[in-house]
């Protein structure tokens, strides 16, 4: 609960208070046994010289209720080990919340999969014994006149298959599915927000593991778009499930497409834990991105699409090769996908840093933090109202 003093303060200051307050309370406590709680707050009193007007900060804490719910929802998924949230796990999932929030969910099973020809998405899921299943949800507001795609990446555990992970790396590989899990807490965040937007978000999940199945470095696949791949390391399996997932955005021909992957290493030897890569092939939808983080104080900078480091990804043997030439690994990643979209406009964030924390900041405990959630909601916002 809370009580409003009998004054109050600037209400975007109340507001990013109360946020904060809230999001540093968060604990992922299910698996203690003595049950390490939330820091729950029940009441929070401000006192302040020149109150608004309580209907004021009452839509405002309703709005943050919401954005909140968002992110604690990404927070939990990215948390759970990723032996309990397999691709099965997060599509029954992403149902019950869609029907809760009021949003369509459409679940994709291996059979449709091959049928509309996701071949990353196959390749990728072969060497487990987990069923890949791809979502499609639907936000569609009253009222809308913009329509923006969300991808997501949903590795559940990334082993990197043959191209095999040390032990150490592995450790927080749990975390590869961060997109996935921010997109989901994004459009159920948009079943009670209510925003003026259509949003469509599509979401490839399987586990990258190393069975008898697997694809090996050297094999060739060919994706839905007719464009051929050379794998050559199965670690660098994130682009080519994205590459499904962008193909089919752009083809819905939306007037954005946006993705959050854990898709680098390289991005967390640029920009550290704290600030996430942004990538775009148009630099008006970017702005509008980097003016959202800059509201939510969710860093991002802008990284550069550079078009003569596409050599790195051209293949001996196919159109591309899923891995570059060393250098630069967030930016060849980056090129590899804009292959997938056409020409729409479109904004890559690489959340490898700052999606999953091995050492807690001020309002970010330590392990999953939702990255992304606020700053997407801000920008849909903005959106909707703007359009
Ligand atoms: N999931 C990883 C990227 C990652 C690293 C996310 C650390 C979060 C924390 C991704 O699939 C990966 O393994 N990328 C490789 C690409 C390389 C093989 C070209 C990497 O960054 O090393
Ligand atoms: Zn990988
Ligand atoms: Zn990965």
């Amino acid at each position: 609960m809370v009580t409003f003093g009998a004054r109050a303060v600037d209400p975007t200051h109340f507001a990013a208070f109360v946020e904060g307050f809230q999001l540093a309370g968060y604990r992922f406590g299910k698996y203690k046994s003595e049950g390490e709680a939330p820091a729950e707050v029940t009441e929070l009193v401000l006192v302040a010289a020149d109150p608004p007007a309580e209907k004021t900060l009452t839509a405002l804490w309703e709005s943050i209720e919401i954005t909140l719910a968002g992110v604690t929802l990404a927070r939990d998924l990215v948390n759970e080990p990723a032996a309990v949230k397999t691709p099965t796990y997060l599509a029954t999932l992403a149902k019950q919340l869609g029907k809760e929030a009021g949003i369509e969910v459409e679940v994709w099973d291996p059979k449709r999969i091959a049928a509309e020809k996701l071949a990353g998405l196959m390749a990728v899921a072969r060497g487990s014994n987990e069923e890949p299943r791809f979502l499609r949800l639907r936000y569609q507001g009253e009222g809308a006149k913009r329509r923006v795609a969300l991808v997501g990446k949903g590795i559940t555990f990334d082993s990197g298959g043959l191209s095999l992970k040390p032990a150490k790396s592995m450790e927080t590989m749990k975390c590869d599915m961060a997109g996935a899990a921010a997109v989901l807490g994004i459009m159920t965040a948009l079943g009670s927000l209510k925003l003026a937007v259509d949003v469509e978000a599509f979401i490839p999940i399987t586990e990258n593991l190393p069975g008898g199945k697997a694809q090996k470095p050297g094999d060739v696949i060919r994706f839905r778009n007719g464009k051929t791949v050379e794998v050559l390391n199965t670690d660098a399996e994130g682009r080519l499930i994205l590459a499904d997932a962008l193909t089919l955005a752009a083809d819905s021909k939306p007037d954005a497409i946006i993705d959050l992957a854990t898709l680098t290493g390289a991005c967390m030897v640029a920009l550290g834990n704290q600030v996430a890569g942004l990538f775009a092939n148009d630099q008006a939808l970017a702005d509008r991105l980097l003016a959202a983080s800059s509201e939510t104080g969710e860093p991002l900078w802008q990284l550069p699409l550079v078009a003569d480091y596409k050599d790195d990804i051209k293949s001996a043997v196919a159109d591309l090769k899923n891995i570059g030439g060393g250098h630069a690994g967030s930016i060849t990643a980056a090129l590899f996908l804009q292959e997938f979209v056409g020409t729409t406009p479109w904004v890559h964030l690489d959340i490898a840093g700052p999606a999953f924390l091995e050492k807690g900041l001020p309002y970010t405990p330590k392990g999953g933090t939702g990255f992304g959630v606020r700053t997407l909601l801000r920008y849909l916002t903005t959106l909707a109202a703007s359009a």
